[in-house]
């Protein structure tokens, strides 16, 4: 079977601790994964076993070639408030965000795990930039149970717990089907 590339790009939040476990499940799936994250996250991917998967970082200079085949589909796990509105708003100062932003534009099927604490979901730019990805086709992931359907914010000081019960199954289950579909 041929792979198919993932990106999943890692925000920073405490669901980033659970990178390497997105490797191994996404390879146990037929998937190619490469990890994107933003620089926030890059302290929670320092300690981890990340099974040698590529981490691609910063914009490539002009003459190197492409670091990354296409991708077939693109997992935001976490994706973090201050990602969301950006994405949603079409920043692509980063590479991070350029790939978003991209993946978007082109209709790669998508699926996002938004993590943010009660204050920061309380900022009217949450429901208005988690609508805008809804309508441009992302799958929108419940952190907490990997329902479709709403997103719930998190209680402070649970970012720890919400992750270790966090499945990787859930993103996986929304990207398969989008690809043999299409
Ligand atoms: C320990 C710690 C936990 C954080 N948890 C979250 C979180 O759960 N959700 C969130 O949106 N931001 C969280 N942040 C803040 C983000 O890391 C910060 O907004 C950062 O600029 C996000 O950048 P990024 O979107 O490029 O990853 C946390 C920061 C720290 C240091």
């Amino acid at each position: 079977m041929t792979s198919k590339t993932l990106y999943i790009v890692v925000c920073g939040a405490p669901l980033a601790s659970r990178a390497g476990d997105g490797v191994r499940a996404a390879r146990q799936h037929g998937w190619d994964p490469y990890l994107i994250p933003t620089d926030a996250a890059m302290s929670w991917l320092a300690d981890q076993d990340l099974g040698d998967a590529p981490v691609i970082t910063g914009s490539r200079n002009p003459n190197q070639l492409r670091r990354t085949p296409p991708a077939d589909a693109v997992a935001v796990v976490p994706m973090t408030f201050n990602t969301l509105n950006a994405w949603a708003i079409g920043n692509a100062n980063t590479y991070p965000l350029t790939t978003l932003c991209a993946a978007l534009g082109s209709r790669t099927p998508t699926a996002a795990v938004p993590f943010a604490k009660n204050d920061l979901a309380g900022h009217p730019a949450w429901l208005a930039s988690l609508a805008v990805l809804r309508y441009a086709g992302i799958r929108v992931i419940n952190p907490h149970d990997g329902s479709t359907t709403s997103v719930d914010p998190l209680e402070s000081g649970t970012g720890d717990q919400v992750a270790t019960n966090f499945r990787w199954q859930w993103v996986l289950n929304q990207l398969e089907p989008q690809i043999r579909s299409s």
